[in-house]
């Protein structure tokens, strides 16, 4: 292979420079150039092309974001699109891509790679930890690490005032750092999307806290679950004598200057990912299983879904008593 493309796709997370970076110079290392396609899918069909060299990824591997932007381009689902931008990949001589992203990423890879045999690879990239076949994904640790950081800050509050707090973390689809934040917070209970957690059912284990002697709690809330003012109205109403708040952490959970964790398997999956383009294997993803580097098959990455967290969950139920 003497010409590879790289992109960012979706949702940014913290520590897709620096893969970005291990794919460049990993690449040009084996005598490979790099394209950089800007703004996700959609610089594939706008040619919005521009080649890197080891200088263009410098000083970038601290930085939170993309450099090469990312886009959700939904327009992508269109086979005549994606006709297009293959035939662009063809005209800029591009033999393969690494395409960094998430679950939305990887559906859009396995179909570009199946529809033309094109050799395409995926590095996980998403703060939500949820694709099937890898214990993490890129940046994951680094918004854990962030939400970690702002609900010890409530913490605080919570506990000089003796206040309830509902604290809403990211996650629409799955609760993967929800249940990772509650567990290193230690956070009375956590609601996520995979586990239907009725509303009489969070009355009654706070009523339960009160009989324990708990005067102040946390509740992690995963967006997908519910809203964290809807939620605070309601536990206001049932204990109108309990001071109530709630906080959504947002979007400071995409951003940041990413771990050492985060950076690492950035660099292990932008090494591997490019290993495999030139081995001609595709469409894969990079993982990482225990402490070992794996591939996943594309097709088994859009098609089966990550278990629940379930052992963690059940340690944020026991730390609570
Ligand atoms: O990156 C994943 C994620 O953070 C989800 O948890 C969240 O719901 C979503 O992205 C929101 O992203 P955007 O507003 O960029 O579509």
């Amino acid at each position: 292979m003497k010409r590879i493309g790289v992109l960012t796709t979706g949702g940014d997370a913290p520590g897709m420079n620096a893969a970005i970076r291990a794919v460049v110079r990993t690449a040009i290392s084996h005598g490979i150039e790099v394209t950089g396609v800007e703004k996700g899918y959609s610089g594939l069909y706008d040619k919005s092309f521009l080649k890197l060299n080891s200088r263009s990824v410098s000083g970038i591997i601290n930085k939170a974001g993309t450099f090469l932007k990312t886009k959700r381009f939904p327009e992508f689902k269109k086979i005549e699109v994606r006709r297009q931008c293959h035939q662009n990949l063809l005209d800029a001589g591009v033999e393969g891509l690494v395409v960094i992203g998430g679950d939305g990423s990887a559906r859009g890879a396995y179909q570009f790679s199946s529809d033309f045999d094109f050799p395409v690879v995926l590095i996980p990239a998403s703060i939500d930890n949820d694709l099937y076949g890898t214990d993490f994904t890129v940046g994951f640790d680094t918004a854990v690490n962030t939400a970690v950081s702002a609900v010890d800050n409530i913490r605080d509050t919570a506990t000089s005032h003796d206040r309830t707090f509902v604290i809403e973390v990211m996650g629409r689809e799955k609760g993967n750092l929800a249940v990772e934040v509650a567990v290193a917070c230690g956070a009375e209970i956590v609601i996520i999307p995979e586990v239907k957690l009725e509303n009489r059912e969070i009355v009654s284990l706070l009523k339960e806290q009160d009989k324990k002697g708990k005067t102040s709690s946390i509740i992690i809330l995963a967006e997908g679950a519910g809203r964290a003012n809807e939620l605070a109205a309601f536990l206001q109403t049932e204990f109108p004598n309990r001071q109530i708040r709630y906080s959504v952490l947002g979007y400071i959970q995409r951003g940041g200057s990413p771990t050492y964790l985060t950076r690492v398997l950035a660099a292990q999956f932008g090494t591997a990912a490019v290993e495999l383009l030139q081995k001609r294997k595709y469409p894969f993803m990079t993982g990482i299983k225990g402490n070992e580097i794996v591939y996943i098959p594309l097709k088994d990455v859009v098609s089966r879904s990550k278990d629940i967290p379930a052992k963690h969950l059940e340690i944020v139920k026991n730390m609570a008593i």
